[in-house]
């Protein structure tokens, strides 16, 4: 691999983990391998093989040029549509939030609150925003509403002009945004067949929001494929491939009832990843009555608020316990510290991330969490397309360990057929006499 990341095992088989539930696992690798081959021959398995990037490196550079002279990028999408994009913002374009920052401006409005809606639209100006509407189905209720809110909004401060500042990314061929992009001829680019939203960040749906705000999205795609290499040059390679230690490991914690998996980021600027990772784990793996709950959490922040029940709850948890190397930045301390912080004086700010990064891995470890550390070589975009390469495909292979699919999320689907029915869409036969039953149910309040 094309870079010095790694991950540490001396602490994973740890608490009620057996090796050898390790052992037995790693030995179905033979079999994930032919599935591996049959899914990537079938063109089942895009998040791996990348069949789009020619096609995505084609249309991305001039769209990204005539995107230019905007000043603001408002992305509406939801889930897997929104994720993405916003862990690689706020590790590789954090100037933002911060003072003195000049442009350009992403946001992402991934919700259906009307008052933050309101504080975007009431600030930005149309004339200098582009607005990027993504769903890969073309139907997401969420996404849907705020579009038609925004197309509005564009038109009647722009006219016919309007189809200039809106761009979707969507499904090739199906779905109402589809649709709606060849009517009113809006740039689209595409969702590739079988890419489900959280599997998407490296496609469009992640990277033209990237490359507006300048990040490397190439490297992004380098750094994927350095990982996805070895799998697709010959599925045999599974049995030695980190994503499928990765699998073996959750699945056998699954199996000796680890419930939680906290995904603990001691690299600040990339805590968004760990929204990103719980929904890629989540969504994929809960099935059935199986799967562990992804709990993210940011070092060193979140020491002084979960990390007491890491260390001292329930032993349900194990942890994939993120770090960076990165070259010494920041400011030093003074020679003039009071004595009793004497031994501060001289050293790095940033030194304490690492110490505390080792004290809590080692807190962890003696609590007896099972623990894999993944260490990152360096913080640059390939690294990052590397660490969700490895995610993804340790998501898979540990479905396909569990016996479920790690691709579909039909329990999410009954919940937005409710909503559909109660705000009046018809065809709902079953749910509007499900939803009449559920708020027959008499209430029992106690006001507080
Ligand atoms: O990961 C998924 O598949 C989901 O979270 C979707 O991304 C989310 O539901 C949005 O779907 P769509 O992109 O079709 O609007």
């Amino acid at each position: 691999m094309e870079h010095s990341s790694y991950l540490e095992w001396s602490r994973a088989w740890m608490g009620r983990l057996d090796p050898a539930d390790g052992k037995a696992l790693a030995g179905r690798a033979p079999e994930l391998a032919e599935r591996l081959r049959a899914g990537v021959a079938a063109g089942e398995m895009p998040f791996l093989n990348m069949p789009y990037r020619a096609r995505l490196e084609a249309a991305l550079p001039p769209l990204l040029e005539r995107l230019k002279p905007f000043r603001h990028m408002l992305v509406l999408g939801i889930g897997g549509s929104a994720l993405g994009a916003r862990a690689m913002q706020r590790a590789f374009a954090p100037g933002q939030d911060g003072p003195g920052y000049a442009g350009p401006w992403l946001w992402i409005a991934d919700n259906v609150c009307a008052e933050q809606f309101e504080a975007l639209l009431g600030k930005l100006k149309p004339e200098e925003t582009v607005v990027v509407c993504i769903s890969k189905s073309g139907g997401t209720i969420e996404t849907l509403a705020q579009y038609f809110l925004v197309r509005a909004w564009l038109e009647k401060a722009l006219g016919d002009a309007w189809p200039g500042h809106m761009v979707v990314v969507t499904d090739e061929r199906k779905g109402y945004l589809r649709q709606e992009a060849a009517a009113r001829s809006l740039d689209a680019l595409e969702v590739p067949d079988y890419l489900g939203g959280r599997y998407s960040a490296l496609s469009a749906v992640g990277l033209l929001p990237a490359g507006f705000i300048g990040i490397d999205w190439r490297a992004l795609l380098d750094g994927a494929a350095s990982v996805a290499r070895p799998l697709l040059d010959d599925p045999a390679n599974i049995a030695r491939h980190p994503a499928f230690s990765l699998a073996c490991w959750a699945r056998a914690l699954e199996e000796r009832d680890y419930s939680q998996l906290i995904f603990f980021c001691y690299i600040p600027q990339w805590a968004a990843y760990g929204q990103w990772f719980a929904q890629l784990w989540a969504e994929s793996l809960g099935k059935d009555g199986k799967g562990s709950l992804p709990v993210p959490a940011t070092g060193v922040t979140d020491q002084h608020s979960v990390n007491q029940m890491f260390l001292d709850g329930p032993r349900n948890k194990g942890c994939l316990f993120l770090t960076g190397g990165q070259p010494r930045s920041g400011r030093l301390f003074g020679q003039d510290l009071p004595d009793q912080w004497a031994w501060l004086r001289g050293k790095a700010f940033d030194s304490l991330l690492d110490a505390e990064a080792l004290g809590t891995r080692m807190a962890l470890c003696k609590s007896g969490v099972p623990l894999v550390h993944v260490h990152m070589g360096n913080l640059r975009e390939h690294a990052a397309g590397s660490l969700m390469m490895l995610l993804e495909a340790a998501t898979i292979f540990t479905g396909w360990l569990m016996g479920i699919n790690p691709v579909d999320q039909p329990a999410v689907e009954l919940g937005k057929r409710i909503a559909n029915t109660r705000l009046g869409a018809t065809g709902y036969v079953q749910e509007a006499a499900d939803l009449g039953a559920f708020l027959a149910v008499p209430e029992e309040r106690q006001a507080f």
